[in-house]
């Protein structure tokens, strides 16, 4: 048994992530400012500080827990006020790592584990399924901000010997997903189908059946930073599915689903309103797997449709 100090734990993705390290019968400790994260996500066996990472009440959690392992998710997690707030962006995604680094390395925690992104970082990349060797072009601040993080946590690593698990996450998607984040379509499509409300498919000129994302079950997602914990690997890994779909087709699988959870959705939301692609907005983006399968042993189990329906019930049930 580990006590794993989750940052963001009262969040979409890292909400999951404290309920498997609960399952597994790890201690958590979670911080969190509760800006984006819900007390409804909080696991009830972990222990939550609400407390800023940009501020230094952290340093007195750390002081007082000692962790052996920090899972960082917290984050500003919005690619659109990354343009808007470059420096905001950087305070919380730059300043806040770099401070739970310094603590980590102070209080020798044994492994820092941290959420990066595929989705974003690697820009349009030529090469899809994109590897992890494929150079990233960060196009946003929030992508170079993540992309700044994984250069600091390998420094940290070189010159103080922190071990570390950097998981480039595709498009996380299911049950807790806030519409606003990096990459929220699945909760936005479900939330307006659920509200009668008709969405929109925004798609280049060229391309009317929208952008190809990998979309990847967070509780896949979970797993991956269970087995990194567990792994004596020290790396960079891509988390993703290595498929891609379109949004038409994410959009007609999101309406199947409802359906099939009893939901009436009128025909002529069949198909989607359309809309003009967004500035930045990257055309493909899947992620190759192969070395997380290889080293950690983690594939996506949930495929589209699986992770839809329990996406879906979940929704249904929370309906604004
Ligand atoms: N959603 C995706 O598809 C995706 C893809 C790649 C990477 N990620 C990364 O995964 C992580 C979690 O994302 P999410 O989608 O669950 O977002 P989220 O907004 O649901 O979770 C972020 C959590 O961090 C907390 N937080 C934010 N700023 C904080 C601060 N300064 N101090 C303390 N807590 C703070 C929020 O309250 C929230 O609980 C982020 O680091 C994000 O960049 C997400």
């Amino acid at each position: 048994m580990m006590k794993v100090l989750v940052t963001g734990g009262c969040g979409f993705i890292a909400s999951h992530v404290v309920d498997a390290y609960v399952d597994q019968g790890h201690e958590v400790v979670i911080v969190d400012n509760l800006s984006t994260g819900k007390m409804e996500n909080k696991n009830k066996k972990a222990n939550l500080y609400r407390v800023d990472i940009c501020e230094d009440g952290v340093a007195e959690v750390f002081a007082r827990e000692k962790p052996d392992v920090v899972n960082h998710h917290a984050a500003q997690i919005s690619v659109p006020l990354s343009v808007e707030k470059p420096l905001l962006d950087a305070e919380t995604n730059i300043k806040g790592t770099i401070r739970l680094l310094e603590l980590s390395k102070e209080y020798g925690v044994k492994k820092f584990l941290f959420s990066s992104t595929g989705g974003a970082i690697y820009g349009e990349a030529e090469r899809v399924p994109t590897d992890e060797d494929y150079p990233p072009v960060p196009a946003s601040p929030y992508a170079i901000s993540k992309f700044a993080c994984e250069k600091y946590i390998q420094y940290y690593h070189k010159q103080f010997g922190l071990k570390y698990t950097i998981l480039r996450y595709s498009n996380v998607f299911g049950p807790r997903q806030i519409p606003h984040g990096e990459a929220g379509v699945v909760a936005i499509f479900a939330e307006k189908l659920l509200n009668g409300q008709h969405p929109t498919l925004n798609h280049f000129p060229d391309e009317k059946r929208g952008m190809i994302r990998d979309y990847c079950f967070v509780k896949d997602i979970a797993r991956a930073s269970i087995l990194a914990t567990e792994s004596q690997k020290v790396g960079i890994f891509n988390i993703g599915t290595g498929k891609g779909t379109h949004t038409i087709d994410l959009y007609r699988e999101t309406i199947i689903a409802l359906r099939n959870n009893g939901t009436i959705i009128p025909q002529a939301f069949d198909e989607p309103r359309r809309d003009v692609a967004r500035a930045g907005d990257i055309r493909v983006s899947t992620l190759d797997p192969t070395k997380a399968k290889r080293d950690l042993d983690w594939e996506a189990a949930y495929d589209l449709a699986g992770g839809l329906l329990e996406t879906i019930q979940w929704y249904s049930g929370h309906a604004a």
